[in-house]
């Protein structure tokens, strides 16, 4: 079953024929919309009879449109525009004339009219009598619609009671599953289906007794509107974070961590079940206490040493790996931005630095939202202050891009 979010901005014309199953497409409209879906319902004639345009208006948001010649309309959004809005084009359910209609290549209303002017795929949900559907000519009709245009596609139908009485070939897919194969299916064409990323977020906490630690002010943002724009291309998410307040995104798997020691077993565990784009956000505490006290220290003398090592390099780590990921690394400084990013980006084998400049209280740690410049082996290209998550979008595209030329 789809984990939420998943449909997040796609665009899905419903078209709701008229048939029993009218009702069910309520539900499917429901679902939809709460993977995040844009949904426009189109309703046929036939369908009103078994169910109101106001019930899909109150869960789709939108309001149903059901006549090809509406004045209001074609001012605004027309058929041909409805047509190329849509991502796809869902008939559920799809009735034995509304096939039969698509076979033909007729246009008399406005579904017919939009499945015939789409550039989308267009997918056929049947629902209609066993009889019905065995018989040879809606058999014709599917046949010929399958060999005409590889952009349509027949899902279903189900065997099984039906609401006349009989038993057999033709209830429509329930709203559940048309949904979940919605979700594999427009996540089939983004551009990471099949990628795995693990990226690593927030700061690390190095504890010196069980209530203090040595710490820094990253909020998590950055990293988690990462994982976000990773979401939405399509990517499988392994977000290694540390102690933030915000919420995970839908559809991300997130491992929280405190120390560097454990983000570092954390991510090389991750890396090394797959990852094919590993990006580090996290503002790793580069020290921790040499050892940490098993009670709370008392307050005794007038001045305390702490002693403090190393911590391990994860981002280092996972790009000398025998076979790394893409790897991508962040620069946090104060100055010489740009050219202590080049060395970052050459002394930890990495693909891209993005860096930004966290002498700036505007953006950076803890901010909504931060300018950067992306460093690689061949370019130096600034991003202007954005929010975050618009940010994360533009730089997730930057990194498909230079990823892909590695394949
Ligand atoms: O979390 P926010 O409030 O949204 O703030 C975002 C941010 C400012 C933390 C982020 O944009 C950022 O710059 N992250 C990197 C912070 C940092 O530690 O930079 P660095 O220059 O010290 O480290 C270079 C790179 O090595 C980073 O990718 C870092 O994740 C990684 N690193 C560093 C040390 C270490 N021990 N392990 C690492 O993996």
């Amino acid at each position: 079953m789809a984990s939420g979010a998943e449909l997040t901005g796609r665009r899905v014309v419903l078209v709701v024929t008229g048939g029993i199953a009218a009702y069910k497409s309520a539900e499917l409209t429901r679902l939809l919309v709460k993977q995040g879906a844009e949904v426009q319902v189109v309703m046929t004639e036939g369908a009103k009879a078994f169910i109101t345009p106001l019930t899909f208006q109150a869960l789709s948001g939108k309001p149903v449109r059901d006549s090809l010649l509406d004045p209001a309309a074609e001012m605004g959004m027309g058929h041909i525009e409805l047509a190329r809005w849509g991502e796809v084009i869902l008939v559920a359910p799809a009735t034995a004339d509304v096939i039969a209609k698509v076979s033909a290549g007729l246009a008399d209303d406005l579904f017919s009219t939009i499945a015939l002017a789409r550039r989308c795929p267009l997918v056929l949900a049947p629902a209609m009598n066993q009889a019905m559907w065995s018989n040879p000519v809606t058999q014709a009709n599917v046949s010929r619609l399958q060999k005409l245009d590889s952009q349509i596609h027949i899902w279903g139908p189900d065997d099984g009671d039906q609401a006349c009485g009989d038993i057999g070939p033709g209830r429509m897919l329930e709203p559940q599953v048309i949904c979940d194969q919605m979700v594999a299916f427009l996540a089939e064409d983004k551009p990471l289906h099949g990628k795995r990323v693990v990226i690593t977020a927030g700061p690390t906490r190095e504890r010196i007794d069980p209530v203090r630690f040595i710490s820094n002010d990253s909020s998590g943002k950055m990293g988690y509107a990462l994982a976000q724009a990773f979401v939405n291309c399509g990517a499988e998410v392994v977000l290694v974070s540390g102690p933030v307040n915000i919420n995970t995104p839908a559809g991300v798997e997130l491992h929280g961590v405190e120390s560097a020691a454990e983000m570092l077993e954390s991510a090389t565990q991750a890396v090394a079940e797959g990852c094919d784009i590993f990006v580090a956000t996290a503002a790793v505490a580069d020290y921790r206490p040499a050892s940490a006290a098993e009670q709370k220290v008392k307050k005794s003398a007038d001045a305390m040493t702490i002693e403090l090592v190393k911590n391990p390099d994860i981002l280092s780590e996972v790009a000398a790996l025998e076979h790394p990921p893409f790897c991508v690394g962040f620069a946090a400084e104060t100055q010489k931005v740009v050219e202590y990013a080049q060395q970052k980006l050459s002394r930890k084998k990495l693909k891209m630095v993005i860096a930004n400049d966290v002498s700036r209280s505007d953006i950076g740690f803890n901010s909504d939202h931060n300018a950067v410049t992306i460093v690689t082996h061949d370019k130096v290209e600034p991003v202007p202050k954005l929010n975050k998550q618009d940010l994360a979008e533009d730089l997730v595209k930057h990194i498909i891009a230079d990823y892909e030329k590695t394949l």
